[in-house]
């Protein structure tokens, strides 16, 4: 027996002032989706953005159902919106953020696992990972070089139809 340790590096910015022009934008934008969410229920709201590899920008935010099962994820609802209007295309970068009824929104908050298992079936089917920044709606920034890396030795269609 020997073991084996798996970890991982992830950047920390005091705020979205210290990121590049281009992923202040699209946080602030992933901010804003926050607006778009159906959220009656947890009246928790999460938004997100994603920047596809030809440039175009697609958005998510969750969508509650009183089954309350039925409901989606903001980061799943914004995969099927990018696989569908964009086949094919990876996405560079996604961006997440979120807002509750507290009004306490200055920690990032990770996406849940079945999103994290969503995101990584996304990086297998267009052969490119995914750079994932979260934010509240204010405070720390989290950017995470890959979002597979928050999901590690994880299942994938390499297991199930073979290497
Ligand atoms: N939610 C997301 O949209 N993304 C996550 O990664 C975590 C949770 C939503 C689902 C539900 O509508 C609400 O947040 C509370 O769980």
């Amino acid at each position: 027996m020997h073991k084996q340790t798996i970890q991982f590096e992830y950047e920390v910015f005091e705020s979205i002032e210290e990121l590049t022009t281009e992923d202040k934008k699209l946080m602030e934008d992933a901010r804003k989706a926050t607006a778009l969410a159906y959220a009656p229920y947890s009246k928790f709201k999460v938004g997100a953005v994603a920047i596809l590899n030809n440039g175009e920008i697609v958005k998510g935010s969750n969508q509650e159902n009183a089954s309350y099962p039925v409901g989606v994820c903001a980061e799943r609802t914004l995969l099927g919106n990018a696989a569908t209007l964009f086949p094919e295309v990876p996405i560079k970068s996604l961006y997440i953020s979120y807002h509750n009824t507290k009004g306490e929104s200055n920690e990032p908050v990770s996406p849940c696992g079945m999103c994290r298992q969503a995101i990584s079936e996304y990086e297998h089917r267009t052969h490119q990972k995914i750079r994932l920044i979260i934010s509240g709606m204010k405070g720390k920034v989290f950017a995470f070089e890959h979002a597979s890396l928050l999901l590690p030795l994880s299942f994938s269609s390499v297991n199930l139809l073979g290497g």
